[in-house]
């Protein structure tokens, strides 16, 4: 190949590349059918993620509201100001906000009651609305949230700060090792007030952890090689056969395959 059509087909590459750059990385982000706020619901109006989330501690879905519930303040909110009235602009926090020119995600100026508009049409035409959504845990791996929610984990934890801002976007790449690592860590936690109790915790192999972490017990004789003398008969059954200690019911497994796939 003469070196003029290797540099025509390195800059053609290169066109191609940016080209799609352009058409699809960049364009990427989908865009909401309406432009719903979540700075403006959650943060100036204060209501709580569980209104809209309803199932988020019952359910492994959280649900998102319908347009019938949406509905149920919308008959009465409409957002009908004036653009001349001054007063038509109201503080959160430091920012001065105007619902008749209000920029959104950073990239575009919506009229509130253009936008809430929209959600009265779906109304009338009795039409669900599809909304996008920015996380995604594939099939073969399943998360539920109420385990999560019960446990007392916020949804800051995993969702950053949603009241401030309009579109909650994904805080990490959802992907496993993300899972992993807090489950890895709330496991250490336990591990460390187990340790309280019983010493020879840290003094295991990492072989033996493993186990310990994936049944979810540890026999005694691995805890203490002298368990026979410094527990007596406390570590034994009845029988006289050892006693498995149970390190954590709860916990213990939440690194075992199966509960993330089924
Ligand atoms: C007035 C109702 C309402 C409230 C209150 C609300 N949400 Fe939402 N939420 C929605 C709607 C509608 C969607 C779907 C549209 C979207 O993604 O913006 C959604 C989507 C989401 C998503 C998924 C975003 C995506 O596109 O993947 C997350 C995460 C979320 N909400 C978290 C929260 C948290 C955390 C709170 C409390 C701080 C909260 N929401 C409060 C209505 C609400
Ligand atoms: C608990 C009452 C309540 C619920 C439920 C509710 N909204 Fe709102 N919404 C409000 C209030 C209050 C405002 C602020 C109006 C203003 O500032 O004048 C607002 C503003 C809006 C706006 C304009 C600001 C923005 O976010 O772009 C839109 C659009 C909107 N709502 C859509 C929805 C949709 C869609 C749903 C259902 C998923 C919903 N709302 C559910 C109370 C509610
Ligand atoms: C341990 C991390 C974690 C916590 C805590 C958490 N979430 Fe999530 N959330 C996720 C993950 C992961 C997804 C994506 C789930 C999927 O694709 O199935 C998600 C998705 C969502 C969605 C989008 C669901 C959909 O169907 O579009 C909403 C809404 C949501 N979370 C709301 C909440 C609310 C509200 C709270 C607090 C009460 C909360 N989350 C707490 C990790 C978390
Ligand atoms: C910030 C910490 C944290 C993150 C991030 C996290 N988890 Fe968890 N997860 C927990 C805790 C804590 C529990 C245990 C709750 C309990 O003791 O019942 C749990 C429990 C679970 C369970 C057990 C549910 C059951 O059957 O009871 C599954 C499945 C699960 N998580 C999947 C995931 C997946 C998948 C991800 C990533 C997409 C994830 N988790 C991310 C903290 C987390
Ligand atoms: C705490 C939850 C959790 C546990 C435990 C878990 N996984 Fe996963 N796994 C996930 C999630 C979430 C994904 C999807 C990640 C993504 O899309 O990047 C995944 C993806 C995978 C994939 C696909 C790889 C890929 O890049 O898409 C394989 C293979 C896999 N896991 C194997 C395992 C094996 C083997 C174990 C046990 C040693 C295990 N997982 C334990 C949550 C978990």
């Amino acid at each position: 190949m003469s070196k003029k059509l290797t540099i025509v087909t390195i800059l053609a590459l290169l066109g191609t590349i940016v080209i799609s750059y352009f058409a699809f990385v960049k364009d990427y982000e989908p865009h909401q059918p309406i432009a719903f706020s979540h700075k403006i619901h959650s943060g100036v109006n204060e209501i709580p993620c569980t209104y809209c989330h309803a199932y988020v501690a019952k359910s492994s879905q959280p649900g998102i509201p319908s347009v019938m519930e949406c509905m149920g303040c919308h008959k009465y909110v409409n957002a009908k100001y004036d653009p001349k009235d001054p007063k038509r602009i109201y503080k959160y926090n430091d920012e001065s906000i105007d619902p008749t020119n209000y920029l959104y995600d950073g990239r575009k100026r919506i009229n509130f009651e253009n936008e809430i508009k929209k959600l009265t049409g779906y109304w009338e035409r009795k039409e669900p609305i599809v909304w996008v959504n920015y996380h995604y845990v594939p099939e073969h791996a399943k998360f539920p949230h109420k385990p999560h929610i019960r446990y007392g984990l916020e949804c800051k934890t995993c969702h950053g700060d949603v009241e401030n801002v309009d579109i909650p976007k994904p805080q990490t790449t959802l992907q496993m090792g993300w899972c992993i690592s807090c489950h890895e860590e709330k496991l250490q936690k336990k591990f460390d007030e187990f340790e309280k109790v019983h010493d020879g915790i840290s003094k295991l192999s990492d072989h033996d952890k493993r186990i310990m972490s994936h049944t979810g017990r540890i026999q005694s004789r691995l805890l203490y090689k002298d368990f026979d003398r410094k527990l007596g008969d406390q570590h034994k059954l009845n029988t006289g056969k050892e006693k498995l200690i149970n390190i954590n019911k709860e916990v213990a497994w939440l690194k075992d395959c199966s509960t993330c796939h089924y």
